[in-house]
């Protein structure tokens, strides 16, 4: 940011709700610019969804690679977003990536180079062009986040520089709820070693990144289970686009692992396809040129949604894919993936596959929530001292589907802008207007469909409430393929638990998991509510019932919600 401090912003106080990519670097950005930083995150600081970033981050820098350009970049971005994005939000994002990407690098954070000494730029699904920087060959994520934690450490025991605010880090701290004066956030309760206790500051940013645990097949480790979302509505935060759940298509198929306990999720990064990985079925036919002229490199939504489909059209709509990288090591020649994916290597070597000769078992797994909390192109959002930044919030720029590795730049730039406005004192509420791009949809051809995934039905008795029934129901009911009939069983047993578990309310319960429950269930009927309003097919959003490409009207309309007119309530 390289601001000097605002002199009333000195000893102004930003709490920080979460450790990953948005938080660490916002709270240090804050520091910097002399405000007092309290940073709170519910494990350890390195448990977060950034930490297994693998693909990397994308940007045009400075310098663009030959070949690329910012004017690209947005393309991809909007195009991606399946016409749904906030074309101003993306521009934001595109063209200010450099500058951030040179914030990691202040920090510390070491991208992997080429044979000049310039960043290696590696190539991704729908994007026109390599320009993802990445750290480690495919440990992207521990790179960032091990190098932002070693910064934020630093802040927090070094000398206190002059002008620099100081940072405290809550680590094993779960925020509850948020606490309100007169309507303005300011400060948070949480749990701490089996205590509720509360900070306050003069504004709250929510980085609490995502929700994969909402769903039985996940990319995402433990933390994702929704808080922040369910927080920030319970205040009365106006939320959008939580319709659109990205399914990432190559998430490994693992046994049932040890003594009841699963495995830990794998991804295979599409880093992979990138580099030429295909998909093949179970009898070895490639079956991705069908669905789409891009094949393996079409959008993620349409890879996820093809396979998803194609598995339907076999007859076996629970079953899984393979990728075959054999090819690239065929091509690149050997310890070609074991340098460029080290840990992908390790990974399948440990789950009993090598996957330089043998094919990998995959299938999509919920990955990225594009909805949140709705904010401006500043973080804040509709209720004055909350600011959102990272997965948590809905900036408009992933639209209804995101552009691989767009969503660690999200998390850097609208970071630092959230930042930027509670340092000049502009963390009031706004409403905030959104406009979408209006492009046309997907392109993928729709084959007739046989909805083959069986939804609980409505002669199914309810099962009582648990995270494994929700994840069960919210997969099978609205996961990559959806319709009216299933969205409204969905509707109707999330009613009857939420009837039980009082979802709305912050509980005062000591049991770290009975907040993440009710948080999970409070965003699974957001989600479900807001998929059963849009009634046409968009992006991630893919209902059976209406395959057709949107009518144009239908791009343009934003399902936001607020607590006020949520059916939830009715
Ligand atoms: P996170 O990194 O998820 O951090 C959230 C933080 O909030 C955590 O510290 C968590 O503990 C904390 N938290 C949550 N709830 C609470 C609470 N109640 N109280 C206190 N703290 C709380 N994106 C890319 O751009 N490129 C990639 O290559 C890429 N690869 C990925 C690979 C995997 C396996 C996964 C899962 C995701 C990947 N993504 C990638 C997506 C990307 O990693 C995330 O969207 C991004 O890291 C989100 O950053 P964040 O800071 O918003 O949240
Ligand atoms: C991946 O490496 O495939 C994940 C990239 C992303 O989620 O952006």
């Amino acid at each position: 940011m390289n601001q000097a401090p605002h002199p009333s912003a000195v000893r102004r106080k930003l709490v920080v709700v979460g450790s990953g990519i948005a938080g660490l670097y916002a709270a240090l950005l804050a520091a910097e610019g002399g405000a007092d930083v309290v940073l709170l995150s519910k494990a350890s600081l390195a448990d977060s969804n950034t930490s297994y970033a693998q693909g990397g981050i994308s940007a045009v820098l400075e310098q663009p690679a030959p070949g690329d350009t910012v004017a690209a970049h947005i393309e991809d971005t909007l195009s991606a977003g399946a016409g749904h994005c906030d074309p101003e939000a993306v521009r934001i994002l595109c063209r200010e990536a450099f500058k951030d990407i040179a914030g990691l690098v202040r920090f510390g954070v070491p991208f992997d180079v080429n044979d000049h000494g310039a960043h290696a730029l590696g190539l991704e699904a729908a994007h026109s062009a390599p320009r993802i920087l990445h750290s480690g060959g495919d440990a992207t994520g521990a790179g960032i986040s091990g190098a932002l934690i070693a910064a934020v450490l630093t802040a927090q025991d070094g000398p206190e520089a002059r002008g620099r605010g100081r940072i405290r880090v809550l680590a094993n701290t779960q925020a509850t709820s948020l606490i309100q004066d007169s309507g303005r956030v300011s400060g948070v309760e949480y749990l701490h070693a089996g205590r509720l206790e509360a900070v306050t500051g003069d504004a709250v940013l929510l980085a609490t990144g995502g929700a994969g645990r909402l769903f039985a097949q996940t990319t995402n480790p433990a933390i994702a289970t929704a808080d922040g979302v369910a927080l920030a509505w319970r205040a009365g935060a106006a939320v959008a686009d939580v319709e659109f759940f990205q399914f990432h298509p190559t998430c490994m198929v693992q046994g049932a692992g040890v003594g009841g306990v699963a495995p830990e999720p794998l991804l295979i990064s599409e880093a992979v396809r990138g580099e030429g990985a295909v998909l093949v079925d179970a009898n070895g036919y490639r079956f991705m040129p069908d669905y789409h002229v891009d094949a393996e490199l079409a959008p993620r939504d349409v890879v996820s949604r093809s396979i998803a489909l194609h598995l339907a059209s076999l007859g076996t709509p629970n079953g899984h894919v393979f990728l075959d990288a054999t090819v690239i090591e065929q091509a690149k020649g050997p310890g070609f993936l074991a340098k460029r994916f080290p840990t992908i290597t390790v990974r399948t070597a440990q789950a009993g596959v090598d996957w330089t000769r043998e094919l990998v078992p995959v299938a999509p797994a919920a990955h990225y929530w594009m909805g949140g909390v709705l904010t401006d192109l500043d973080g804040r959002t509709s209720v004055p001292g909350l600011l959102a930044a990272g997965e948590v919030a809905c900036t408009g720029v992933q639209g209804a589907n995101r552009l691989a590795s767009n969503s660690l730049l999200e998390g850097l730039v609208f970071g630092r802008r959230a930042v930027e406005a509670f340092l000049s004192q502009g963390d009031e509420a706004v409403v905030p207007a959104r406009r979408s791009s209006g492009a046309p949809g997907d392109g993928t051809p729709k084959p007739a469909l046989v909805f083959g995934t069986r939804g609980l039905d409505k002669r199914d008795p309810v099962p009582p409430f648990s995270r494994t029934a929700l994840q069960r129901l919210l997969t099978a009911n609205a996961g990559v393929l959806r319709n009216g009939e299933l969205l409204q069983s969905a509707a109707d047993t999330l009613g009857e638990w939420a009837a039980v578990v009082l979802p709305e309310l912050a509980a005062d319960a000591l049991d770290p998991k009975a907040h993440e429950d009710a948080n999970l269930l409070l965003a699974a009927q957001l989600l479900v509510q807001a998929a059963q309003a849009r009634t046409s097919s968009l992006g991630a959003h893919y209902r059976s019932d209406a395959p057709q490409p949107p009518a144009h009207n239908d791009l343009l309309h934003r399902y936001t919600m607020s607590r006020k007119a949520s059916l939830v309530h009715d």
